[in-house]
């Protein structure tokens, strides 16, 4: 019999390019390993489809190893398995369903399919101050997303507001880092430079922000235009043979990406009433962001809740707390005839 009181639950996160395993019982953590392929897709500036699945499927056995021993259980304890179907990288995906499947009807045990976008607001249950209340309006920015959701619960009701247009936010910083001769991944070597500059000493263009594409764009985001501005500015001052002052390119790009972010995230707390805002992705890891998020959601009287960094770029056990609460509120598994899903929308929060 399945426990659904408080589920010992393994999840897989194979979405792009962190192998991701992590067990919970109920809402407690129990181990959350992650084996990230970032450095082989260092030179390529960008993480590569076929690099991040072969990667995944060397990683998995390890990480599976390390994340059972860790949590002290036996894989014949598990109540169930979680594993992300979607969005991501198809090929990606595929290694993580394929080892799901392949886990459970080993184990004979059931299998819940979850959507990556909500496990990264799943995450949040695992903190220590206990679960936000709902509903919540999430902004997960990544290398891979950029989106803004409003939670009107966690396992039923999920819609997304508004999404980039073109680049992440966390792309956005990798393609700046790049036009700075910055490495990869960008965001936190443009942070180290930006800590010198003046924020205010370029006025970079905010993407979607005029007031006509408040009415049609309200809570989307684009940030290629932005990236644009940057190259044209940087190569102007290169051609005339000046020097380039990286810090202030990078503390004025900073502030721009942040400005829209924070802004449009507080501005739908506004719109629906909604005084809650959870931020998840690796773009978080920007203290900038978290400050300024700060301020403006306690200028507003929005509750802010950031998890854990390990809990907020991409990882198992997001998958695995989602699925848990899925298995607590009753929810029946996944059947094996799902697959990896690289355009799964948000509203399916778990896939039968
Ligand atoms: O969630 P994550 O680890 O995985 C992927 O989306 O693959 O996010 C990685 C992204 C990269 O684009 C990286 O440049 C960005 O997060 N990032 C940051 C910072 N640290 C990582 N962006 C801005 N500031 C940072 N400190
Ligand atoms: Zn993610």
């Amino acid at each position: 019999m399945m426990n659904r009181d408080a589920p010992l639950v393994l999840g897989i996160e194979t979405s792009c390019d962190e192998t991701g395993i992590g067990i919970v019982r109920g809402r407690e953590l129990l181990a959350n390993v992650i084996a990230s392929s970032m450095d082989e897709h260092a030179r390529y500036g960008g993480v590569v489809p076929e690099v991040a699945a072969r990667a995944h499927l060397e990683a998995l056995r390890p990480a599976l190893t390390e994340a059972v021993a860790t949590a002290g259980i036996q894989l014949s304890d598990l109540d169930a398995v979680a594993v992300t179907s979607g969005p991501g990288l198809s090929g990606a995906l595929m290694v993580g369903v394929g080892a799901a499947k392949a886990l459970a009807l080993s184990l004979n045990k059931p299998l819940y399919a979850v959507n990556h976008l909500v496990g990264h607001v799943g995450a949040d249950v695992l903190g220590e101050e206990g679960p936000l209340e709902y509903p919540t309006i999430a902004l997960l920015v990544s290398g891979g997303h950029t989106s803004l959701l409003l939670v009107r619960d966690l396992t039923s009701d999920v819609e997304l507001l508004g999404e980039t247009i073109d680049d992440a936010a966390g792309e956005a910083f990798d393609k700046v880092a790049r036009i700075l001769g910055l490495p990869y991944p960008g965001g936190p070597h443009i942070d180290r430079v930006a800590a010198d500059g003046d924020p205010k000493a370029i006025r970079f263009p905010r993407g979607l922000t005029l007031p006509k594409d408040m009415e049609k764009h309200r809570y989307d985001f684009s940030f290629s235009g932005l990236k644009t501005a940057v190259a044209r500015w940087v190569e102007v001052r290169r051609d005339a043979g000046e020097e380039i002052p990286i810090a202030d390119v990078a503390a004025s790009f900073r502030e721009a990406v942040i400005d829209v972010l924070t802004s449009k995230a507080i501005a739908a707390c506004k719109d629906y009433g909604v005084p809650r805002l959870l931020l998840g992705g690796g773009v978080v890891a920007n203290a900038h962001l978290r400050e300024v998020a700060q301020q403006r959601a306690t200028s507003a009287g929005v509750e802010l809740r950031i998890p854990a960094f390990s809990l907020c770029t991409d990882n198992g056990a997001m998958i695995a707390a989602l699925a848990s609460e899925l298995i607590m509120e009753g929810a029946e598994p996944s059947s094996l005839n799902f697959g990896a899903d690289s355009t799964l929308p948000v509203t399916d929060i778990h896939v039968h």
